[in-house]
């Protein structure tokens, strides 16, 4: 698996041989030195072939209306071989709704969809507040410590728990089975094989076993098991299919909005008059965290493979091709996006963005992490809580979840 850390160095990214260029490395995303070899690809070879790298051939889509043009296709743009760069053995690829064509995709969609229905976002608003507040009262003052941790995670960890009715002292587990499933086996590191992530998350499987068995023997009830357990679309479900609708859910509900909670933090750093025209003027706080999402791009890709012919921009993709929408690349498109590489919290047409993706798999719980981090900038501003970053923040090595493991801070007085 080390092929798939492969770094490809520190070349002169107008200097690679365009044929060549291939953006998948996760050394780039860690260091964050990928920007300039999109730039090239969105300039000189917007839809790009990349015939040999540690994930096989693949296309690079990089420009946002191309990006739009295959996500709105789910005809010809599959996702049933999987979401992501990597071909993760089947075996070990056990099917979700993310990976279903209609109508079957639909019906399990629309299973879980209530829970992040306007009425439902409404009933949990004041709990969400309630421990936004909780949180960043409880932070240290004058003193260094992880932001990540203490507020990105344990936010969004907390809002999972509840989603699924999960006991609450264990909710961090969640996060554990989150950035298991997400990572890709690589050695030297505690997952260093398929089976042994496979392992893990079939402890996962085992827990959530437990919750399916007592909620559907109870009545129905407004949690995430329980509308699985007593829905026709989905009550059914072999093993397999519940782990994978469980990873999903858990890894959807968790890191993206996890790193846009970061990603902001670090932004109002990087562009301080930014975040003072959101102090000066509280009501852009909406836009602003359009802004942060669009900025961070919490996931970098999503993988199709194509089922017929097709030509995009002026390039011939083949049936069968392996097909990658770069959001992250998407979202600096300059074309569509004015001065797409600033951050603007009060940018014209701010939720023009392709972080949640476009078509039916459009993501499912946008306005649940639009309200979380909205409400936790609004207790930031209601507590005037100034927040510095003191060290050099700490990135994923991903090319899919774009995201934090430290961001160092200290609360000032
Ligand atoms: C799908 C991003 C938060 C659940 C997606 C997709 C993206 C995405 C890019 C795939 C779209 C496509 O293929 O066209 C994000 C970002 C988030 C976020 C950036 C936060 C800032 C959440 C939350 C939940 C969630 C909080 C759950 C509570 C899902 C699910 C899908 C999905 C279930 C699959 C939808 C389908 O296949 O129909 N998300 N997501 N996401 N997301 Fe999110």
């Amino acid at each position: 698996m080390d092929t798939l850390q492969a770094d490809h160095g520190r070349e002169d990214p107008c200097n690679i041989q365009l044929t060549g260029l291939d953006v998948s490395g996760p050394k780039r995303f860690q260091d964050d030195s990928i920007w300039p070899y999109f730039e090239r690809l969105r300039r000189e070879d917007p839809v790009h072939y990349c015939q040999d790298s540690p994930y096989g051939p693949y296309w690079s889509i990089t420009k946002y209306r191309d990006i739009i043009a295959v996500d709105t296709n789910h005809k010809v743009f599959s996702s049933e071989q999987g979401v992501t760069i990597v071909d993760v053995p089947a075996e070990h690829l056990p099917p979700s709704f993310i990976k279903m064509a209609p109508p079957k995709h639909g019906e399990q969609r629309g299973t879980v969809s209530p829970i992040v229905a306007p009425e439902n976002l409404a009933k949990l608003e004041s709990l969400i507040r309630c421990r936004a507040r909780a949180i960043l009262h409880g932070l240290p003052r004058n003193e260094t410590f992880n932001w990540v941790d203490k507020v990105s995670i344990e936010l969004t960890t907390q809002m999972l728990a509840t989603l699924f009715d999960f006991p609450f002292e264990d909710r961090r587990l969640l996060s554990y089975w989150s950035d298991v499933a997400v990572s890709t086996p690589k050695q030297g590191h505690a997952i260093d094989s398929w089976d042994k992530r496979s392992a893990v998350l079939s402890e996962c499987l085992d827990y959530f076993a437990r919750l399916w068995r007592s909620r559907i023997n109870a009545e129905p009830r407004l949690d995430l098991i329980s509308m699985m357990a007593h829905s026709p679309a989905t009550r059914n479900m072999d093993s397999r299919e519940f782990l994978g609708n469980l990873i999903l859910l858990i890894v959807g509900g968790n890191d993206t909005t996890r790193n846009s909670i970061s990603g902001g933090l670090l932004f109002m750093n990087q562009n301080p008059s930014e975040l003072r025209k959101l102090r000066d003027n509280p009501m852009l706080v909406s836009s602003a965290v359009s802004e942060i999402i669009r900025y961070q791009t919490p996931i970098a890709h999503m993988r199709r493979n194509a089922s017929a012919d097709i030509i995009i921009g002026d390039k011939q993709i083949r049936k069968g091709d392996k097909v990658v929408m770069w959001y992250i690349s998407g979202n600096r498109d300059d074309e569509i996006i004015d001065n797409a590489n600033s951050f603007v919290i009060n940018r014209k047409n701010v939720r023009q963005h392709l972080s949640f993706g476009f078509g039916i798999h459009r993501c499912v719980g946008r306005h649940l992490a639009e309200l979380q981090l909205k409400i936790l900038w609004e207790e930031m501003l209601n507590g005037r809580l100034n927040v510095k970053i003191v060290g050099e923040p700490v990135r994923v090595a991903s090319n899919f979840v774009r995201g934090y493991s430290v961001i160092p801070v200290q609360v000032v007085a």
